[in-house]
């Protein structure tokens, strides 16, 4: 098994023959224990009202640039409806921290989903309280995302200032939702300023002591309307700044794969930022085995901007046959149904026999 000076070696490794060395076991590892299947999530972004300051998101609270918006329930069921018919397994519901989007609201909105379609529901809707959780749970959603950002709890604060050290919030609610019956998902950001190779090696560390059924971990891609992004805040000052790399991404990916070999990991959006023609399959050949295509509608796809460079070309819907046929040429097949985890399949089954 891995350990953490291992992992530190292998973030710092360039030497290609090697890389290609740790790409393949990744793979292999990938394939044993996950099989050949690529989940598709439909990521839908509800609403990008946020109460939150996070100095590295394009939606703080504070950033009055950005055109705010809510869907109606109406137009959400619309859209799950469209994405039920195309063959997507699931729907992930995502937002800012919107009050809004109450508990009872949103309870609703899973009820009516669940009782016209067959999705699976992930919600990723921010840190709310424990009852919020429980009932909607109760009303049939699925699977929680929420990412503790970066296991280094004094860079955590640096970047959450108006919310204090709320690190350990984060961690009680991920045992939360699992102690709920949740799929839950967590994961963290690669390049943040201030961020070193050690803390990168801890945040893998920590996916594995969390046993988590998915993991996602993406570059940070600077925006310009965020106090981090804004220029002369690139960085802190730390000459371990690890990059914020397709390169890096890669190499944390497959890391992760061979720590949590049963685990969803999906090749992250913000990876096919940084290599539009590339990202999504390279991140799939390193230890991958999800992606999320964004099937929010225009303008709103525009407006949901975390962070600059999203891909805005095709305002249609994905055609699961394009995909299926780009994902046959890397020779992985379009998996089927729900893609629960094969963690949590696992986790499950050992409860059942208890
Ligand atoms: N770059 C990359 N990822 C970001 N996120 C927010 N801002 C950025 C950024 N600038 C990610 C965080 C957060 C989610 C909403 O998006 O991981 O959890």
């Amino acid at each position: 098994m891995l350990n953490r000076d291992t992992i530190r070696y292998w973030l710092e490794e360039t030497d290609p023959a090697r890389l290609t060395q740790l790409w393949h076991q990744a793979d292999t590892i990938r394939r044993t224990h996950v099989g050949s299947d690529v989940h598709l999530r439909a990521l839908l972004e509800i609403s990008n009202e946020c109460r939150r300051h996070c100095h590295y998101c394009g939606l703080n609270v504070t950033n009055r640039t950005v055109i705010r918006y809510t869907l109606s329930a109406d137009m959400i069921l619309h859209l799950v409806s469209l994405i039920d018919s195309l063959g997507f397994g699931t729907v992930v519901l995502q937002s800012g921290e919107h009050p809004a989007l109450d508990r009872d609201t949103v309870a609703k909105l899973i009820e009516r989903i669940k009782s016209t379609t067959n999705l699976a529901i992930t919600l990723s809707l921010g840190e709310r309280n424990k009852e919020d959780y429980r009932t909607w749970k109760a009303s049939g959603a699925d699977r929680y995302l929420l990412k503790f950002e970066t296991s280094n709890t004094e860079l955590y604060k640096r970047v959450h200032p108006a919310t204090g050290n709320d690190w350990n919030n984060r961690l009680e609610i991920l045992d939360f939702l699992k102690d709920a019956g949740y799929e839950v998902g967590s994961g963290f950001m690669i390049g943040l300023p201030g961020q070193s190779y050690s803390d990168i090696a801890n945040d893998i560390m920590l996916c594995r002591t969390l046993s988590l059924d998915m993991i996602a971990a993406g570059p940070y891609i600077p925006h310009p309307a965020t106090l981090l992004g804004s220029e002369g805040n690139h960085t802190f000052g730390d000459p371990g700044q690890v990059p914020a790399s397709v390169l890096m991404t890669l190499k944390t990916v497959a890391l992760l794969r061979l720590c949590c070999p049963d685990t969803n990991i999906p090749a992250t959006s913000a990876l096919s930022v940084l290599d539009a023609s590339d990202g999504r399959e390279s991140g799939l050949e390193c230890g991958a085995n999800v992606f999320m295509p964004d099937i929010t509608p225009m303008p709103y796809r525009k407006w949901y901007e975390i962070y600059p460079g999203k891909i805005i070309t095709d305002t249609s819907l994905p055609d699961l046959k394009d995909i299926r046929n780009a994902l046959e040429g890397i020779g992985r097949t379009l998996g089927k149904g729900p893609g629960i985890s094969v963690h949590f399949q696992k986790q499950h089954a050992q409860q059942i026999a208890q």
